[in-house]
């Protein structure tokens, strides 16, 4: 059977290239893709997300707009890392489609209802809409298969602070109300996204792609590999998003252990930390399964290979 998943995302560079996976991959059937603010407006990342349905014929799919703001901090963009618009030096044509009707809340609610037990929530951006789904609507937590989220960072330094990753500083209050609830729930965190570095010589592996689809990855990933370089004095790009995608049909591709995890809310430097207690300090059952350790070749093929089916 084919895994239900609804797309929570702020595309975003990265999260564009776990869309173009997703669309590769007939294991998955995406139910919906869910908008949230983040790498930059909600406004401009729905409009990046209804290009990428066009782009990559995903007419069945809603595309649903979700929330303007965290729920409790102000809103941070990230234009400087993923460009003005949010797709880096791509652009792809105005999107045909529209915006579903439903918003990305009800979206959630009404499908989680429609399909019980079935749906995997996979979010890949600040967690503002699954917090604020499972406040309107506390009975889908039961009715939600599984929770994959791609943020937080163990041992890693943090992109945003030192020691925040950039989804969880966004919304760190809608982390911590998703992370109590008691979802079976997968972190994918700084520490393996920022081992699987996308550089030119992945994209000239693309070769035999359609010529459209290696322009939008070379157009965005170039932005994003310039940022890396200025900011971070890394060679290529993390891309983190579309590691998150992968595990959903690869699941062998990441080793998953069990933490009790935290996160700070409110830390004078830590706010936003993602903590996990390796000695079992606190005495607490596992609360989440954190990916520490991947396969980076195998993923980067992965991902080469399915793209090129687009
Ligand atoms: C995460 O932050 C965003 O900028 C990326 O799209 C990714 O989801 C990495 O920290
Ligand atoms: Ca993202």
């Amino acid at each position: 059977m084919r895994t239900r998943v609804i797309l929570d995302t702020d595309p975003g560079i990265d999260d564009a290239l776990a869309i173009l996976l997703l669309a590769a991959s007939k294991e998955i059937s995406l139910e919906a893709i869910t908008v949230t603010h983040g790498n930059t407006s909600v406004d401009k990342c729905l409009a990046n997300a209804l290009r990428l349905k066009d782009f990559l014929g995903l007419q069945g799919v809603p595309v649903a707009r979700g929330a303007s703001e965290p729920l409790v901090k102000s809103l941070t963009v990230a234009e400087e890392t993923h460009g003005d618009g949010g797709l880096g030096y791509a652009k792809l044509p105005d999107a045909t489609s529209s915006p579903s009707p439903t918003n990305a809340i009800d979206t959630i609610i009404e499908l989680v209802h429609k399909y019980p037990h079935e749906i995997t929530i996979l979010a890949i951006g600040p967690l503002t809409n699954i917090a604020l789904a499972i406040h309107k609507d506390p009975s889908i937590i039961k009715l939600i298969n599984r929770v994959v989220v791609m943020g937080g960072s163990v041992h890693y330094p943090g992109n945003m602070t030192p020691d925040s990753e950039y989804n969880v500083y966004c919304d760190p209050e809608a982390f911590d109300i998703v992370l109590r609830a008691g979802f079976d729930f997968t972190l994918v965190p700084l520490d393996v996204t920022y081992k699987c570095l996308f550089t030119k010589k992945h994209i000239e592996k693309l070769a035999g792609a359609k010529p459209e689809i290696i322009k939008f990855i070379d157009d965005s990933t170039r932005f994003y590999m310039e940022f890396h370089d200025e900011y971070q004095s890394i060679d290529g790009c993390a891309i983190n998003d579309p590691l998150a995608a992968a595990i959903l049909i690869r699941p062998e591709l990441v080793t998953l252990k069990e933490y009790f995890m935290t996160i700070e809310l409110k830390g004078e430097f830590t706010r936003a930390k993602t903590s996990v207690d390796f000695y079992n300090v606190y005495k607490k059952a596992p609360n989440a399964k954190v990916a520490m350790e991947v396969d980076v070749e195998a993923f980067m093929d992965f991902l080469i290979e399915r793209v090129k089916t687009l």
